[in-house]
């Protein structure tokens, strides 16, 4: 762990437009620095670095960070390696924290399951090179699958002599300890004590993590046997994740970025294989089916991922759910499919490199309009067959984050499918309320056709995002302004009255006590949806206990990066009063106070209004199912009181309801 005055240091020195100047040209402009976004394609700059906020904000695509964020995001860099680029850059040395015995144990502990899956990799490979079995055997069988040496090199491959304890002795005469042998699974324990290989008389396929150290193994099998299965592996260990881990992603990293594209194949030979043919930005699963980490490994790297299919029709049916779980986390997904008979492994064989190129470049698809058409083709004009057709593929089309993408293709599946658009859009409305997905203002434009079959309660499409965020950024832009408020105990002392003590007609609390009291307060009622949120809520309430009201510049260089890029792009909001728009309007500082009065009390009877408005309509369906005069009686009782508070919030806000 790097020490909290490491980091500290390190976002006192590094200056953002220093950290962005390295990697992308700026030009003064007023106060900020402008230039062309690295993050998408743009001919007009509107990529910003303010150097005073020490943030950068791209207006085009809605990226936003601080510096470390920047590293983070450019060089696709965890949060470490961006702190330890920064303290390269500014010459800051790296202190790290002193650990705990536990943790050095633990730490220790891994360190030597990696040392044992490096020393075993180099094992296998040896007894591929120079084992007369293994040449004869696991060499022969690669050349026959025609691997070259460079590829075999590359991927570290290597073979498992057939004997029952080959290597299980090779490693303890090497000092290896064998708790930590039958950790990584490589040896196997025996109830009556007895040590053995768990690979034996296998061609080894050693697996990487992204910094390249061996966690794991595949072994094949040469011989087809009934009784042994074709493919062994590594089970999980302290450091082997399955469901983190993607075969080939350490070899293919460099090529997916070039590429700025991924290929998604089934096995280690199918990966092997396009590298041989010159494919290199191409990885596999492995025989499990996708996880949201593996595919959150490849948006690190690209966000358009390109799966190749054999044309095993079987295959390709179950692996749509996994493609789905790829488009809800924003990726473009096409998919290839092979000729007849053949997989990515086999073709590139077949037809060589160039070749093989040509064939996935011509071939891929749109996912969306693969699986309309690859269903549409069993449907048969059989309605009901096409009626659960449709709510497949708009399933898939709700998953899709991006509001635009999703309308085009609806557009493209309504003339696909020969269905109406308005249809389609229905239905995916009523697809994304009831999964939570749709924000609050971004459903589709509602169409008065939609037809409302299964009415879905209101309650739960209203989400409380939009007012949650503005009560952070008042309280992160001007929490430490102070209020000036009617002191609620204060009575106006009649003339005859004697005056004991003297009371203040107004007291004077700052923004960020008042609001978090306000929320503190209401809590059960007003707890925030957005876990960040409540983070800073929570990091306000700390430390107004020590009297320190944190600021935007506190939380920019927060050191969960989360919160730094929210704030980030919470500052850089075009609505932000800026001083320049107070000369303009010639705002002073009691109007501006009262605006912020207003802008506070506001944000927080939103919140409530919100809240609120969700109870009422609630209570309304619940009445639809309601069986007895008393039930009825009680729910009533309590909804003429919540829409009593309704009207008074609405008052408070200036709204006239009409309901
Ligand atoms: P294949 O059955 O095609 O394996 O599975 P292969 O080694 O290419 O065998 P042949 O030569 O075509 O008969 C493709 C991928 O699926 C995974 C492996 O990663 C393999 O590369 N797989 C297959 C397993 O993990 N376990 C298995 O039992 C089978
Ligand atoms: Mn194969």
């Amino acid at each position: 762990m790097i020490s909290k005055d490491t980091i500290a240091k390190i976002f006192e020195t590094a200056r953002i437009e220093e950290v962005v100047g390295e990697f992308v040209t700026l030009k003064k402009r007023g106060v900020n620095m402008l230039g062309r976004c690295p993050f998408h394609n743009e001919k007009t700059p509107s990529f910003t670095v303010s150097p005073a906020k020490g943030i950068y904000k791209c207006f085009g695509c809605g990226k936003a960070g601080n510096s470390v964020n920047f590293i983070m995001e450019h060089e696709h860099y965890t949060y470490p390696e961006a702190l330890k680029y920064l303290a390269k850059k500014y010459n800051i040395e790296v202190e790290e924290d002193a650990q705990t015995s536990e943790s050095i144990e633990a730490d220790n502990a891994k360190e030597s399951l990696y040392l044992i899956s490096t020393y075993a990799a180099s094992y296998f490979a040896l007894n591929l090179h120079e084992q007369d079995e293994g040449k004869a055997i696991g060499l022969t069988y690669f050349r026959e699958r025609g691997f070259s040496d460079a590829t075999i090199e590359k991927f570290q491959l290597g073979y498992s002599l057939t004997e029952w304890g080959a290597f299980t002795e090779a490693a303890l005469a090497k000092g290896y300890q064998l708790e930590y042998l039958e950790k990584t699974g490589l040896t196997i324990v025996a109830e009556n004590g007895r040590q053995y290989d768990r690979f034996r008389g296998r061609v080894m396929f050693p697996i990487h993590n992204l910094s390249g150290r061996v966690i794991g193994f595949g072994g094949r099998i040469i011989k087809t046997d009934p009784k042994s299965p074709k493919y062994v592996n590594s089970p999980e260990s302290d450091i082997y994740h399955k469901s983190n881990i993607l075969y080939g992603a350490y070899q293919a990293k460099k090529s997916i970025i070039q590429t700025d594209n991924c290929y998604l194949v089934e096995g280690y030979t199918d990966v092997i294989s396009m590298h041989q043919s010159g494919v290199e930005n191409v990885v596999a699963s492995s025989g499990t089916s996708l996880t949201i980490e593996q595919i959150r490994l490849i948006s690190r790297y690209t966000k358009n991922v390109t799966v190749l299919y054999d044309s095993d029709p079987a295959g390709i049916k179950a692996s749509l759910r996994g493609i789905d779980l790829i488009l809800e986390e924003g990726l473009n997904v096409r998919v290839v499919l092979f000729p007849e008979g053949e997989d990515p492994d086999s073709y590139s064989k077949k037809v060589g490199a160039a070749e093989l190129k040509e064939y996935i470049e011509s071939n891929a698809v749109d996912f969306i309009l693969f699986k309309t058409n690859l269903l549409l083709g069993e449907t048969k004009g059989d309605p009901i067959k096409k009626a659960e057709l449709i709510k497949d593929i708009i399933s898939s089309i709700a998953k899709i984050p991006d509001p635009i993408f999703r309308s085009t293709y609806l557009k493209e599946c309504s003339s696909l499918l020969g269905v109406d658009e308005k249809v389609l859009i229905a239905e995916l409305n009523k697809l994304r309320r009831k999964s939570k997905l749709a924000e609050d203002n971004e459903v589709l434009q509602p169409t008065e056709d939609e037809i409302p079959q299964v009415e879905q309660p209101r309650y739960n499409v209203v989400s409380t995002e939009p007012q949650e965020r503005d009560l952070i950024r008042l309280l992160i832009a001007y929490g430490k302004q102070e209020l000036e408020l009617p002191n609620p105990d204060y009575h106006k002392p009649t003339e005859d009255e004697e005056v004991l003590e003297k009371q203040e007609e107004y007291f004077k609390i700052t923004v960020a006590e008042f609001l978090t009291n306000e929320l503190v307060k209401d809590w059960e009622f007003l707890k925030f949806e957005n876990g960040n949120y409540e983070l800073i809520m929570e990091e306000f309430i700390q430390n107004l206990k020590n009297d320190f009201i944190p600021d935007d510049q506190y939380f920019l260089n927060h050191e969960n990066p989360d919160i730094a890029i929210l704030t980030a792009n919470l500052v850089s909001s075009p609505y932000e009063l800026s001083e320049n728009w107070k000369s303009i309007h010639k705002i002073d500082v009691v109007i501006e106070s009262q605006l912020i009065q207003g802008a506070v009390s506001g944000a927080i009877n939103n919140l409530r209004m919100k809240r609120i408005v969700s109870m009422i309509d609630e209570r309304f369906e619940l009445l639809k199912n309601i069986d007895t005069e008393e039930e009825r009686n009680a729910l009533l009782e309590g909804l003429v009181e919540l829409i009593n508070v309704k009207k008074s919030l609405s008052e408070a806000l200036g709204i006239v309801v009409v309901r």
